[in-house]
């Protein structure tokens, strides 16, 4: 990557034709993050979560796990786990505007289910807009189907949430489901594992 993602402001940065492999950082999220994330929170969703839900889920000891991704020292995405039982939740996951179609959101996801299949998840399962065709893309690449609505679930705009889910994550050919994302990825990626 030549530059630094330098206008806020909507020029676009990273056009895919110039995508160049990157080499992404996958962290445990820690407050010192929190500034960052929160200005990209703030830019992808109509209704940010607070500097406070971030701080409390952070200091949950068991049964979250909250990532972010850095490109150098720069903060470009971030995801969010729950765990339930044999079930994970997906609480967030987002890619700087800046940063976005580069791979940053695939390689968020990967560590998501990987992660939830070592704490000893059996089913991964997510919130989405109906309207977030993007992102359902990349769901259903996950092995994610639809198996709900839940109506009027985004306050704000009033629209509807398709709930996904992606059964028997345990199972060896969701591994290799995860191999076969994992080698389609450009560049590098180096996690850094956490403590629980
Ligand atoms: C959804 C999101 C996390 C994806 O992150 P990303 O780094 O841009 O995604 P990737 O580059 O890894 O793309 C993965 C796949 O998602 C789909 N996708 C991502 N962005 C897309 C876009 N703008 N248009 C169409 N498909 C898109 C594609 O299938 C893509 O694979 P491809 O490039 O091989 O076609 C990111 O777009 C984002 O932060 N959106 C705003 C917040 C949000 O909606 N979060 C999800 C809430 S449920």
């Amino acid at each position: 990557m030549a530059a630094e993602p330098n206008d806020p402001h909507g020029f676009v940065f990273n056009p895919i034709e110039d995508r160049e492999p990157l080499d992404v950082m996958l962290l445990p999220m820690r407050r010192r993050h929190l500034r960052t994330v929160l200005r990209i929170e703030t830019e992808v969703y109509p209704r940010p979560w607070t500097t406070n839900l971030f701080v409390s889920e952070l200091a949950m000891r068991s049964g979250r796990s909250y990532y972010v991704a850095k490109i150098g020292p720069t903060v470009v995405g971030y995801s969010g786990l729950m765990l339930v039982g044999e079930d994970a939740h997906v609480t967030t996951i987002a890619v700087d505007p800046r940063w976005q179609t580069n791979q940053i959101g695939t390689r968020l996801l990967l560590n998501i289910a990987r992660d939830a299949r070592a704490r000893g998840a059996k089913h991964l399962t997510l919130e989405v807009r109906v309207s977030n065709e993007p992102a359902q893309k990349l769901y259903r690449r996950f092995g994610f189907h639809p198996a709900g609505i839940r109506k009027g679930y985004y306050v704000e705009t009033n629209e509807d949430a398709l709930v996904m889910w992606a059964d028997d994550i345990d199972e060896v050919e969701y591994v290799e489901r995860l191999g076969r994302i994992e080698t389609r990825i450009e560049g590098t990626t180096t996690v850094e594992a956490s403590r629980a």
